[in-house]
């Protein structure tokens, strides 16, 4: 193919749609070129950046008429920040736009229908979590630029909790009126509980040098005397956030939340999903597709703190969770005892390893919950469900294609799709959470 721009061009483009990324989406001639931070409607001028075999990229430089569906972004380094896509596009049309990117993401499912996107009660400041990125030579703390490791210097994030942002603040105002002396800092991580006042800084450092950062810490603790601060040591030169080695600067870097009338705690290492609110939506959703389950077995793969198992644990006889990660499992069986849940076991391994082992000692799951990371399950997973018996599977993916990958091996091995329901975790950016149920055909 000829393409039609070069590197350097500055051309000017309508948006049409998005994309599942960052980018929205137009076409010069007939050549796709991706552009972030522009909203379909919107005519603008951009400078293309890179050009492959059948598409560009292109840096949006001014718009020249805005689409009706423009809005002001709230965040004065919106476009600039990678943090978040969307906050320049209405809200209600975010969902509309998530919705045709999970119908897109199934077209090989014709006869599925995709429920609307239950929307958020509150689109901004519903993040329990964020890490913050520390550049001390420039002098920067805030987040990366969009695809890059680039800090941009925010002075606060609104999709993250004003409880976060408060710390946040604070933590920023030192390093500043202290010429970033902590030159050992490359993270703050900061997680609140939505329903409890409890919250944890990590300052992820690069060596045990903690002269300075004990500095930060106190003025810290003067602030937010409840406050729980940790210490991670991660020396590798990677992209990975966290390394092996903690410390305890105070409290035991533990946190709670409540969804209805289960109480969680766990380690600030554990998972938890990033919007409360949003979770406690979609686990009364499965607790309503698990009723009438009360002489069945549930296996919740990928059960994390144990969050969905003690959710659904009353609609079962049993209910087992696996999880790979030890402290998580610690975090889960703790979890059962607080709230008086005597129907849980909790295992510790990868789901494919553990399934092969539980099924060779007899263990028949009638439902089984898949809530893997974005990479989805392992093939040899899929292959092993339908050897288990289970009648139902219900699937919570955050990473549509993904999803529908992993579906696609369910449905060979005979699992057909009865709701598909996406739900906005994640206001303000691209990304999207789907609630799937699967029935095994001829059990219905
Ligand atoms: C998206 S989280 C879901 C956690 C939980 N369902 C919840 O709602 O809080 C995915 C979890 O899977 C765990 N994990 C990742 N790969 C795994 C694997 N192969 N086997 C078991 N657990 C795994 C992660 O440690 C994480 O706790």
């Amino acid at each position: 193919m000829n393409q039609p721009v070069k590197v350097g061009d500055k051309i000017s483009l309508f948006i049409d749609s998005v994309a599942n990324s960052a980018d929205s989406v137009g076409k010069y001639e007939t050549f796709i070129v991706f552009v972030p931070f522009a909203v379909p409607g919107d005519e603008v001028e951009v400078l293309i950046t890179e050009v492959r075999k059948n598409f560009s990229r292109g840096k949006l430089i001014r718009v020249i008429k805005p689409s009706p569906f423009r809005v002001q972004p709230v965040c004065p380094v919106f476009g600039e920040c990678g943090g978040c896509h969307w906050q320049e596009i209405d809200y209600k049309k975010q969902l509309t736009y998530k919705k045709q990117i999970v119908i897109n993401a199934f077209k090989n499912f014709p006869n599925v229908k995709i429920e609307d996107v239950i929307p958020a009660k509150e689109p901004f400041f519903y993040r329990n979590k964020t890490q913050f990125p520390a550049d001390t030579q420039q002098k920067k703390l805030g987040l990366f630029s969009l695809r890059s490791h680039f800090v941009v210097d925010v002075d606060y994030c609104p999709l993250v909790r004003k409880d976060i942002n408060a710390i946040y603040v604070e933590i920023r105002k030192h390093l500043k009126e202290t010429g970033f002396e902590v030159t050992t800092l490359r993270h703050v991580i900061i997680r609140a509980s939505e329903t409890t006042r409890e919250a944890v800084v990590t300052f992820v450092l690069k060596n045990e040098d903690f002269r300075k950062i004990h500095i930060l810490s106190a003025y810290l603790l003067k602030k937010f005397p409840e406050l729980s601060i940790l210490y991670n040591i991660n020396r590798a030169d990677t992209n990975v956030i966290m390394g092996d080695k903690h410390f305890t600067f105070s409290k035991d870097g533990r946190i709670s939340e409540k969804l209805d009338k289960i109480d969680y705690q766990f380690a600030s290492i554990s998972f938890f999903q990033t919007n409360t609110a949003q979770a406690s939506v979609i686990f009364k959703k499965i607790k309503e597709w698990c009723k009438d389950s009360l002489e069945k077995t549930a296996l919740d793969l990928f059960c994390g703190v144990g969050a969905i198992s003690l959710y659904i644990a009353k609609e079962f006889k049993e209910v087992v969770g696996v999880e790979e990660m030890g402290q998580a499992v610690l975090d889960a069986v703790a979890n059962a005892e607080k709230n008086n849940i005597q129907n849980c076991e909790f295992l510790n391994g990868k789901s494919e390893r553990v399934l092969v082992k539980i099924m060779k000692q007899g263990f028949k799951p009638n439902t089984i919950l898949l809530d893997p990371p974005r990479k989805g399950c392992e093939q040899e997973l899929l292959n092993l469900i339908p050897k288990t018996g289970a009648d139902t599977v219900i699937y919570l993916s955050c990473d549509v294609m993904t999803l529908v990958r992993d579906l696609e091996i369910l449905k060979k091995h005979g699992y057909e799709i009865e709701e598909v329901l996406p739900v906005d975790m994640f206001p303000m950016t691209y990304h999207i959470e789907t609630l799937v149920k699967l029935r095994k055909a001829n059990t219905k």
